[in-house]
C-alpha cells in the first residue's frame, strides 16, 4: 500500500489474536502497522508483533526493492510494535536504531540489547534528514507509554502518530472508525486525557494531511472529525445525548427494573438508551459507552456486604480512567440490608464534576409499588430536559424559569432626611450605555420605595461573596421606617450625602432618578450615574451564591406549612393564602414552597 510516492505500508493483519493486550476482545482482528520511507536514506517506522516476523520482513524486503534500510525508528516499545527489533537488526547489520532514551532503556529490559554502538537517541524537536524528507520527533509521554515519540514528515505532511488515533480491527475488515477507535481509546489511553491534550496541542502547530498510526487505517479525508473526537474524548466531554444503564442481576429482578427504566426513558423522549449486562457483555464496550453518554445509571445488588463483582470492576475501570463531568444515578437491590447505592457512590466520590441524581431506586428483592414509583421519578429526573424540549410534553407555564435569571445582590441606601436607610435589592441592571442608565426596581411595600420616590437619589452598593447572613438580616428583614439599620456603625458617605458600605462591598454607584415607571408590585427607577467607585476586586455575590452558601437552611423540622424560598420564613398552616406576602422579605406566595 502506498501512502505517498516515497512512503509505503509494510504492516500486517492479525486474525489469530484472541485478546489484544491480554484483555480486549478483537473479533475483527488487529493491525500492527509499519511503514517504510524511501529517500536518499531509508527509514522503517516501527516493527510488528512477534507472530509476524517473517511476513513483516518479507513485506519490507519487497518494498525496499533491493535497497538496505538505514534507520529503524522505534516510536513505542510495547511488544506489539517492538518485538522484531532484534530480528531486524540481525537482518540488516548496518542499520541504526532511532528512539528516545527511555525506549533504549526498555529495549535492554525487554530484549537484553540497547545497541549502544548502532543507535541514535532523539528527543523533543530533534530531526533526522533522509533527503527530501526530514523527520522531526516529538515526545508523547503516556500516549501510551512514557517513552513514546511521534514523528512528523514535513515533505509529505505526514504524522506518524504511534498508538494515537489507532483502533481495534485488522485493515482487511471494513468497519466504522469511531466505534472501535473509541473502545480502543478509552480502554488503552483513557486515563491519560491530559497527555493526549498535550499531544493534540503539539499537532495543532503542524500542517498535517495524513496520519499514519500504529493500529487501524491511515487517516486522510476524515482527519477533521478524528481530531474533533480525540479532543472531545481526551477532555472527557459528552459525545452523544442519551442514558447508559449498566447493570448486574442475580435472579432477574434488577434486570426487570432496568428494562422498565429503559422503556420509561424512551417513552419520555430520551434520544438513546444503551443497556449493558456487565456480567455478560464486553467490558471495554461498557467503559466506552459510559464515557460516550452524559448520563449513567448503575444498577446492582448488595453482595457480601459490598456490590456484585462485575459492577465493582466496571466502576474501577471508570475511576482509574478519570471518569468525570457526568450525571450518575443508582438502582440498588438487597433482600435484608441494601447498601449497594452507598457503596457505588462511595467508589465514585473522588471523581471530578459528577452530579448524582436525587432519586435513588431501592428494590427490596423485587419491584413493588413504592420502588416502581421511584423508578418513574428517576426516569422523569433523567429526562427533564428531553421532556421540556418536546412540544407535546413540555410544561409551558413553569415559572421556575424565572429563578434561573441571574441576579446580583445589592444594598440600596437612601435617607428620609431624619434617618439613613438601607435595603437589599437584586433587581439592578444597566439598561443603556450612552448615557449610562441604571434601572432599579423596588417593591412598593418597602419603605425605601417611598423614600427614593420622594428624594430622587440612592446609592447601590454591590455586595461581595464574603457578606455574612447578619448583613442580609439587618438590611433585608426589617423596615427602615421604624429601625435605624446603621445604628452603631461608622458611616461612610458619598458626594450625595448618602451612606455607602466600606465592607462587604466591591463598588458603589450614586444614582439620580430620571424616570419612574409603575410596573405593578414594583416601581422601576431609571437613573443616571452621578458617582461610581470601585472598592475592591472581590467577587460580586450572586443570588445563586447567596442561596447556596449564605442563607441558613430554614427550621422546618416537625412543622407543617410553607417556607419562603427567598428568606426562609416559615408559614405554618394547611393553605397559604394566594395574596400572602412574606413579612420578612416582602415576596409573594409564588416564592413559597410546601414543607416536605
Ligand atoms: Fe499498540 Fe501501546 O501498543
Amino acid at each position: 500500500m502506498e501512502i505517498s510516492k516515497d512512503i509505503l505500508y509494510v504492516g500486517v493483519n492479525d486474525h489469530r489474536v484472541d485478546l489484544f493486550e491480554g484483555q480486549y476482545a478483537v473479533p475483527n482482528g488487529m493491525a500492527y502497522n509499519s511503514y517504510l520511507i524511501r529517500d536518499g536514506k531509508t527509514a522503517v517506522m516501527d516493527t510488528v508483533d512477534k507472530s509476524f516476523t517473517h511476513e513483516w520482513l518479507d513485506n519490507l524486503e519487497k518494498a525496499l526493492e533491493g535497497r538496505k534500510p538505514d534507520y529503524l525508528v522505534v516510536q513505542h516499545m510495547e511488544p506489539d510494535h517492538s518485538a522484531n527489533i532484534v530480528a531486524f537488526m540481525r537482518n540488516y547489520p548496518d542499520a541504526v536504531v532511532v528512539a528516545s532514551a527511555k525506549a533504549f532503556a526498555m529495549m535492554e529490559h525487554f530484549y537484553g540489547k540497547d545497541y549502544a554502538d548502532r543507535r541514535l537517541v532523539v528527543g523533543e524537536g530533534d530531526t533526522l534528514a533522509l533527503g527530501r524528507h526530514t523527520l522531526t520527533f516529538y515526545t508523547a509521554p503516556m500516549v501510551h507509554w512514557p517513552e513514546v515519540l511521534v514523528t512528523y514528515d514535513s515533505a509529505d505532511k505526514v504524522l506518524f502518530s504511534a498508538d494515537a488515533f489507532g483502533k481495534f480491527g485488522a485493515l482487511d475488515v471494513e468497519e466504522d472508525w469511531a466505534c472501535e477507535a473509541r473502545r480502543y481509546y478509552f480502554g488503552i489511553v483513557g486515563k491519560y486525557g491530559a497527555q493526549v491534550q498535550a499531544l493534540l496541542k503539539k499537532a495543532s502547530a503542524l500542517d498535517i494531511q495524513t496520519v499514519c498510526p500504529l493500529h487501524g487505517p491511515v487517516l486522510r479525508e476524515t482527519l477533521g472529525e478524528v481530531l474533533r473526537l480525540y479532543d472531545l474524548w481526551s477532555s472527557y466531554g459528552v459525545e452523544s445525548e442519551g442514558v447508559m444503564i449498566a447493570y448486574t442481576s442475580v435472579y432477574g429482578n434488577t434486570k426487570k427494573a432496568v428494562e422498565q427504566l429503559a422503556d420509561k426513558l424512551k417513552a419520555k423522549g430520551c434520544p438513546k438508551v444503551v443497556v449493558t449486562d456487565l456480567a455478560r457483555d464486553d467490558m471495554a464496550e461498557a467503559v466506552e459507552d459510559a464515557f460516550r453518554y452524559g448520563r449513567l445509571v448503575l444498577a446492582t445488588t448488595t453482595y457480601n456486604a459490598d456490590i456484585f463483582p462485575p459492577m465493582k470492576e466496571f466502576i474501577h475501570h471508570l475511576t482509574e480512567r478519570n471518569f468525570q463531568n457526568r450525571t450518575v444515578a443508582f438502582i440498588e437491590n438487597g433482600s435484608w440490608a441494601p447498601l449497594a447505592a452507598k457503596t457505588m457512590k462511595g467508589m465514585l466520590e473522588g471523581c471530578k464534576n459528577l452530579t448524582f441524581a436525587e432519586n435513588t431506586v431501592r428494590i427490596l428483592s423485587a419491584l413493588n409499588a413504592e420502588s416502581s414509583e421511584k423508578l418513574e421519578a428517576l426516569a422523569e429526573e433523567l429526562c427533564m430536559d428531553y421532556l421540556a424540549r418536546q412540544d407535546s410534553t413540555a410544561n409551558k407555564n413553569d415559572l421556575g424559569a424565572l429563578n434561573n435569571i441571574g441576579y446580583g445582590l445589592y444594598v440600596l441606601t437612601s435617607s428620609d432626611g431624619k434617618r439613613d436607610n438601607g435595603m437589599i435589592v437584586n433587581t439592578v441592571s444597566q439598561v443603556a450605555s450612552s448615557p449610562n442608565l441604571i434601572a432599579v426596581c423596588i417593591n412598593k411595600q418597602n419603605y425605601s420605595h417611598h423614600v427614593v420616590k420622594q428624594t430622587g437619589i440612592m446609592n447601590i452598593c454591590c455586595l461581595t461573596v464574603d457578606a455574612p447572613f447578619s448583613l442580609f438580616r439587618n438590611f433585608g428583614f426589617q423596615s427602615g421606617r421604624n429601625t435605624d439599620k446603621f445604628a452603631g456603625t461608622e458611616i461612610l458617605r458619598s458626594d450625595n450625602g448618602l451612606p455607602f458600605l466600606g465592607q462587604y462591598s466591591n463598588a458603589f454607584l450614586s444614582l439620580q432618578v430620571e424616570q419612574y415607571v409603575d410596573v405593578g408590585s414594583h416601581g422601576m427607577f431609571l437613573c443616571r450615574v452621578r458617582e461610581a467607585r470601585v472598592l475592591s476586586d472581590r467577587e460580586t455575590m450572586s443570588y445563586t451564591y447567596y442561596h447556596a452558601n449564605v442563607k441558613p437552611k430554614p427550621e422546618t423540622k416537625g412543622k407543617k406549612g410553607y417556607v419562603c424560598k427567598i428568606c426562609g420564613y416559615v408559614y405554618e398552616g394547611e393553605e397559604l393564602p394566594e395574596d400572602f406576602v412574606c413579612p420578612l422579605c416582602k415576596h409573594g406566595a409564588a416564592d413559597f414552597e410546601p414543607i416536605k
